[in-house]
């Protein structure tokens, strides 16, 4: 091979790797991780994407090199020589990508299971799914319940996942994981938060009319803020004084996202206007506390004309202590006057 022949194939795959590589790095593909297991993922990532602009910038050099310097002349129907039996490029294209694939398969495997080993004191949160809802809970703070994901920095934290109808899939993108939720399945998720931030929670399998308002937020606190925060809350959901309990979970429980009450600050469209609920009990006909009671507890009864049906959480009502219904009951009929 000539020297100027050399020259010009690592000319054009220089160029052609460089190209490649600002694609790589000068755009946002993927987000800050959030999580040591984003931070795994996002190595492995680019493990990858470092050998595929190598091989992209090999391949691009000699295909250029050839449409430039082997380019038939119009009208020459000859074929090339044939060649056959070079041993040793034959070992060379099949030991290479053996090598490169082996390698991604085990440094993939060693990120799986390190994402997966628990720390320890391991935070357990149960998640629940439903059309259109997220609803995260905390077995040991007495089952407190939160729209809200608020999650310790620095500490393992298990997912675990139920949903009540149909498979949504629970995704936080700086988490850098996806989760499917699958009914009478229930499948965990492994997650060391180690930035503080607000991130989106996004359900990321349509689920129905309402998959795209299914979102919800993660909190990545300091750890003492969310000891404080849990504390506080269970406080509050669980105070003899109904009206500070039902605003408590009427916060927690994410009704503001869909629901407008001056009483809350709420002012959220999708659903009805609960300042009016006396109204709507009037016109379904029936005693304000029964109608609101009815309306969280099986919210197609009776659904106030010009509103969707089937997008309230249909098993909310039953799925928080009959205690806190109670106190949200409460809240409602007093606030929801007009
Ligand atoms: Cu739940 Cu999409």
């Amino acid at each position: 091979m000539r020297r100027g022949s050399i020259a010009s194939l690592v000319g054009i795959g220089l160029v052609a790797g460089g190209i490649a590589a600002a694609v790589a790095v000068a755009l946002p593909w993927l987000p800050t991780p959030a999580s040591r297991e984003a931070s795994r993922i996002d190595f492995e990532f680019w493990f990858v994407i470092v050998i595929c602009i190598v091989i992209f910038a090999v391949v691009v050099a000699a295909i250029l090199y050839s449409v430039i310097n082997f380019r038939a002349a119009p009208d020459d129907m000859s074929d090339g020589p044939p060649i056959h039996g070079h041993t040793g490029l034959e070992i060379a294209w099949t030991l290479i990508p053996t090598l490169l694939v082996t390698a991604i398969g085990i440094s993939s495997a060693i990120v799986l299971s390190n994402d997966d080993a628990l720390g320890k004191n391991v935070l357990r949160i149960n998640v629940t799914a439903q059309q259109f809802a997220w609803t995260f809970s905390y077995p040991d703070a007495k089952g407190l319940t939160s729209a809200t994901l608020m999650l310790p920095k620095d500490r393992s934290v298990l997912l675990t996942f139920t949903s009540k109808d149909v498979i949504h899939s629970f995704w936080v993108p700086e988490f850098g994981q996806k989760q499917d939720t699958v009914p009478g399945l229930h499948p965990t998720l492994h997650i060391t938060p180690d930035r503080l931030g607000t991130y989106p929670v996004i359900c990321t399998e349509l689920c129905g009319l309402g998959h795209a308002t299914m979102r919800a937020t993660a909190i990545v606190m300091a750890p003492a803020a969310f000891d404080k925060w849990i504390a506080g809350q269970t406080k509050a959901v669980t105070s003899p004084n109904a009206g500070q309990a039902g605003a408590a979970l009427f916060t927690n429980n994410g009704c503001a996202a869909c629901h407008t009450l001056t009483a809350a600050h709420a002012t959220g469209k999708v659903g009805p206007d609960l300042d009016k609920l006396a109204t709507y009990a009037r016109k379904a006909g029936k005693p304000l506390a029964a109608f609101v009671r009815e309306s969280i507890v099986s919210p197609n009864a009776y659904v106030e004309a010009g509103y969707p049906k089937n997008v309230m959480p249909q098993t909310f009502g039953t799925s928080i202590p009959k205690s806190q219904l109670d106190s949200l009951v409460t809240y409602l009929t007093t606030n929801g006057t007009q």
